[in-house]
């Protein structure tokens, strides 16, 4: 029958983003581009204050601004039982307008709706708000004295949140006291931020059906749906959500916020469509924060550098309430994953986690909950311990490294790693880098007194949340979920319950179904972010789509494939069992000239069905049965002004090990991507605070953003472990960047500083912290 030539396969094809036209033709439609008949415009009042009575408030001159059409406040919200709202993982709650006090600076006080954005800014101004301060707290330490009592609303009088821990605390002190050597160090790891570069924001509209249309920026619609419903209410039925293009997510864009509770509020009462779109400072200072992780590292090991035990007591501030974004049976995410690549005989992790008057979240800023803190822990204990045995880093690691053979790998802290060559990725990395050449000239250069620096870090990330047995948000198992359908002229539509923000699905997940039914992924549409059609799934965040979303669609396909053989055994008069799928068509097994392309089937599917079902369809539910462990080698080459403290980033090399790759040219970009934020992390970003609470960083003027002036030029490798589970072998990639770079910029520059003795400085490295521990060392020598 067919004479076509077979389809090249459609894995590891670094084909053109699908999206890419429309985004560089500034064609996208975000939720800002919504505009309704009659929409009205949300503006919220925030507090000044960081921790502070609200004696009263009135709303008499913010009325008579023109424009204004309504103000609600705290106490509106809690007479209609909708004054709170539960966090993400569902230990805690979140005012969604302030009710009695405020807990944080730019806490949410007031609504404002108007008929234009001007109007509903100027009313907000024109609030009257009269505060009597409270006593701050303001940091995780001071929160721990419990002297001053920030959520009297909660049964539990402390300021102590929870504490979690993993692994054996008796045989981890035990395997420390008798190590002949050991390490201590206190590490953290600064409040950040992701800051998307579209803000959040929605419009809610209740249809002439009185059902709502909640258009969003989210990375999860399903999920909204369920929470709205939750909480407000209204029948899943009766919710919409849609998330259309969105501009970068990184994770801030997981939790629900008080600005959609509001504008849902303002469309149900006033009957109009509600706009609210944050502002840049609004972005930076209310919504979910990252990090903020205090670690206290001990690691023993044997004179020749073999550890003995991993100990990480983490206090962690969580902000006002308990925002932070993990799955339900993982208050401190997957910071389990602390052993890293090493095989530690035994370790123990625990992470006690408190309230201050910071605004509240803790998400998963590019990360899979919490692993960029252990993995940064673990990193930089591991060059702190290779200094004080005087034994290199990269050799020390490789002494360590849980071993090709040791895969499946049970860690100290319970997670199965699913596989791994990290000896190679190494390797390739000292290669590629020229290591031995670097020592060299940095022997040279350390004779005449230059700083020059090499930093490794040889991560391992545990991506993919994940299997049901133990994953569930809001008891929502972690599953992800696609259909597939086959049009009669072979293009065809996956529909999947993921949400992509910039990472590039519609071309990749097209790229799936081409792969497994031997298809041209150019006319496989993607359609994600509408819960109307999508099949229900957790969403976009974590590197869980390819893992889990990815997944599901390879699954699906599978099925679509398994009823076209029945079409094609039709198609060519042979029993089914004799029917193969071979070089991506069927063909009568041993008879390569009697075959059919699946473009061929579908037509038949429709046409030509004999007994079969007519059309080529299917969908999937998919549980993994583990997480995937992607890691990586990443090595920075600094060079350190000495009269200025200036970093000058000279290389970086980064060689990642993500499984089967579906498209290297979104691979590197997602790599790229997630460098130049953990290079923007490690020297320039931080949410400070004052010690009265303020923020400092309140835009782009003080929390900095790298631009192409700043950021290295990249280099990048690969090696290829598969993921022995996963339906197609991939591994996640969008996080391992940002996980796994910060750690290799600061052991360069802590690698530079060693001669002067320096043996650590906090993130961001600053030009200012370097020359002043120069100044430090030389002053102590002189
Ligand atoms: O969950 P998220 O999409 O943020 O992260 P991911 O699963 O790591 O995927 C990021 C992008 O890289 C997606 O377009 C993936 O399909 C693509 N990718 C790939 O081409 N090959 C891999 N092995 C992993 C991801």
């Amino acid at each position: 029958m067919s004479t076509e030539q077979k389809p090249a396969g459609c894995l590891g094809v670094a084909m053109k983003r699908k999206e890419d036209p429309r985004f560089i033709q500034g064609k996208g439609r975000y939720v800002d581009d919504i505009s309704l008949p009659g929409m009205l415009y949300l503006s919220l009042v925030r507090s000044p204050y960081p921790h502070a009575e609200i004696k009263a408030i009135d709303i008499g001159d913010a009325m008579k601004v023109p424009g204004v059409v309504a103000v609600i406040t705290g106490k509106d919200l809690e007479a209609a039982g909708l004054g709170w709202l539960p966090t993400f993982h569902g230990y805690d709650k979140q005012m969604v307008l302030a009710i009695g006090k405020v807990l944080f600076q730019y806490q949410e006080v007031a609504a404002v709706f108007a008929e234009t954005r001007a109007a509903a800014a100027d009313g907000a101004e024109a609030v009257q708000v009269e505060y009597a301060p409270l006593p701050v707290v303001a940091d995780p330490f001071t929160a721990k004295r419990d002297e001053t009592i920030l959520r009297p609303d909660r049964d539990k009088k402390t300021n102590h949140i929870y504490h979690w821990e993993v692994g054996d605390k008796d045989k981890t002190a035990r395997a420390l006291a008798n190590s002949p050597k050991k390490i201590k160090e206190r590490i953290w790891f600064q409040r950040c931020h992701p800051a998307p570069l579209e803000p959040c924001g929605c419009v809610a509209q209740f249809d002439t059906m009185g059902r709502l249309q909640f258009y969003v920026t989210s990375q999860a619609p399903h999920v909204y749906r369920t929470a709205l419903a939750l909480v407000t209410g209204i029948p899943e039925d009766k919710i919409h959500v849609v998330s259309p293009d969105i501009g970068g997510g990184f994770g801030n864009k997981v939790p629900v916020y008080p600005g959609y509770v509001c504008a849902i509020v303002g469309a149900l009462k006033i009957g109009r469509p509600v706009k609210w779109i944050e502002t840049r400072t609004e972005n930076l200072t209310s919504t979910g924060f990252a990090r903020d992780y205090h670690m206290d590292v001990e690691i023993g090991a044997t004179p020749d550098g073999r550890v003995t035990a991993l100990h990480v007591a983490t206090t962690a501030d969580h902000g006002a309430f308990d925002a932070a974004a993990d799955p339900t049976k993982y208050p401190a995410g997957m910071f389990g994953i602390v052993t890293g690549s090493y095989d530690f005989p035994t370790a123990h992790a625990e992470v006690d986690a408190y309230f201050t008057n910071k605004a509240p979240g803790g998400i998963a800023y590019r990360c899979s909950f919490r692993v960029t803190e252990a993995s940064y822990a673990i990193e930089r204990a591991m060059d702190i311990l290779a200094d004080e045995l005087a034994i290199d880093p990269a050799e020390l690691r490789r002494r360590n490294f849980v071993r090709k053979e040791q895969f499946p790998y049970p860690s100290s802290l319970g997670f199965t790693y699913d596989s791994g060559d990290y000896q190679k990725t190494l390797d390739v990395a000292m290669e590629k880098i020229g290591y031995r050449e670097l020592l060299k000239e940095q022997a040279e250069k350390r004779a005449r007194g230059e700083l020059m620096g090499i930093g490794f870090s040889t991560f391992t990330e545990v991506v993919g949340a994940g299997p049901s047995k133990v994953f569930d948000i809001l008891g929502i198992k972690m599953f992800d979920s696609a259909e597939i359908r086959i049009h009669p002229t072979g293009a065809g539509i996956v529909r999947a319950g993921t949400k992509s923000q910039g990472q590039g699905h519609e071309t990749t997940w097209a790229q799936i179904v081409g792969e497994e039914l031997g298809l041209d992924p150019q006319n496989i549409m993607v359609e994600e972010g509408d819960t109307d059609t999508a099949p229900y799934g957790l969403g976009t965040y974590a590197s869980r789509s390819t893992p889990v979303a990815g997944g599901a669609i390879a699954m699906a396909a599978r099925r679509v494939r398994e009823k076209a053989r029945k079409v094609a055994a039709h198609m060519l008069e042979a029993g089914e069992a004799d029917v193969e799928w071979k070089d991506y068509k069927f063909q009568v097994k041993g008879v390569p000239a009697r075959s059919v392309t699946m473009k061929e089937v579908a037509f038949a599917a429709y046409t030509n069905m004999a007994q079969i079902e007519p059309g080529l369809e299917a969908s999937y539910y998919y549980d993994p049965p583990n997480m995937t462990f992607p890691s990586g080698a990443y090595v920075a080459v600094v060079d350190i002004d000495r009269e200025t403290g200036e970093v000058k980033v000279r290389r970086f090399l980064a060689v990642d090990d993500c499984g089967i790759i579906i498209n290297p040219l979104i691979v590197e970009g997602q790599i790229h991507g997630g460098l130049t934020e953990g290079f923007a992390i490690a020297f320039m970003q931080e949410i400070q605070y004052d010690k009265e609470g303020n923020n400092l960083n309140t835009n782009f003027t003080d929390y900095l953003i790298p631009t192409s002036l700043e950021t290295p030029a990249w280099e990048t490798e690969k090696t290829v472990t598969p993921s022995p589970h996963h339906p197609i072998g991939a591994k996640g990639v969008g996080e391992s960047p940002n996980v796994g770079s910060p750690a290799a910029f600061v052991n360069a520059v802590i690698d530079a500083l060693s001669p002067l003795g320096v043996r650590h400085i906090d993130m961001p490295i600053t030009r200012d912290k370097v020359w002043r521990a120069i100044h430090q060392a030389e002053a102590m020598t002189t």
